[in-house]
């Protein structure tokens, strides 16, 4: 993936190869940690996962014979919830692109709140009312509604506390168990993700330098890039512990 950036009326800019040959097969239902350092190209992967992002060339395909369904959620849900709405509508929002009705809706909202553990008195607040963590499972709960193939989590647990974010990892591979969706969580914590993907991708400027099984990763990186993070995540955890 080529961005052109700061491109104005004389300059031509420059070329930032954010995605570079990245080639990667997800299975169904599978669960795959995406890491990296800031600015190696997590977010525009992900973007291209979902085909939120056409890429400048590639492809994504899927066995299902058409694109996978995808939602993604991302870090902080301020930006992607519409401050004007209610939970309910924000919640249900995907439907009403499938001619939902909106008593259905309702319910199917109410359903949703249930799954991913919001207090059903919540449905008719307005975004700025929630906590961070609250606001986190109004974002999963309205990518669930749409029964997608596939979730990408843009380091959905960075604005929050390690209680709240051990909730949503723990909310995020429930719903992969129950609800037969594939699951690609970035996160720039490598301990974070290898506590619940099997399966690690390590990116750094643009490139996957290493693919493989969670425990190899984080007990024999064979990159520099992912030896970097293991150490970074190892020295999170031992703050946490102290804090
Ligand atoms: N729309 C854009 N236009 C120009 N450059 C972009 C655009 N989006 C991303 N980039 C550049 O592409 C590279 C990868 O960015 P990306 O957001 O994918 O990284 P990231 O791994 O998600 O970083 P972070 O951990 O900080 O979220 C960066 O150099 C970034 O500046
Ligand atoms: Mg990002």
């Amino acid at each position: 993936m080529v961005f052109r950036r700061g491109r104005g009326f004389l300059t031509r800019g420059e070329t930032v190869q954010a995605v570079d040959r990245v080639s990667l097969a997800l299975g169904e239902r599978e669960v795959l940690g995406l890491v990296g350092r800031s600015g190696s190209g997590k977010t525009t992967l992900g973007l291209i996962l979902c085909g939120a992002l056409r890429p400048s060339s590639g492809q994504i395909s899927s066995t299902a014979g058409r694109g996978p369904r995808c939602q993604m959620i991302f870090q902080d849900p301020r930006e992607s919830l519409n401050p004007r709405m209610r939970i309910r509508e924000i919640i249900a929002e995907p439907l009403v692109l499938q001619g939902v009705d909106r008593r259905e809706r309702s319910e199917r909202a109410l359903q949703i709140a249930a799954q991913v553990r919001l207090d059903p008195a919540l449905l008719d607040a307005y975004p700025h009312e929630l906590s961070g963590g609250q606001r986190q499972r109004v974002a999963i709960g309205r990518a669930v509604i749409a029964r997608p193939d596939l979730i990408v989590a843009d380091e959905p647990c960075s604005m929050l506390d390690p209680t709240v974010s051990a909730e949503i990892v723990e909310l995020l591979a429930e719903l992969n168990r129950r609800e037969q969706v594939a699951l690609v969580f970035i996160s720039h914590d490598l301990a974070q993700a290898a506590s619940f993907c099997r399966r690690i991708g390590v990116m750094h400027a643009g490139k996957l330098v290493e693919l493989g099984p969670a425990d190899s990763i984080t007990s024999a990186p064979s990159s520099e890039p992912a030896r970097e993070l293991l150490a970074s995540s190892r020295a999170r955890e031992l703050l946490t512990y102290a804090g």
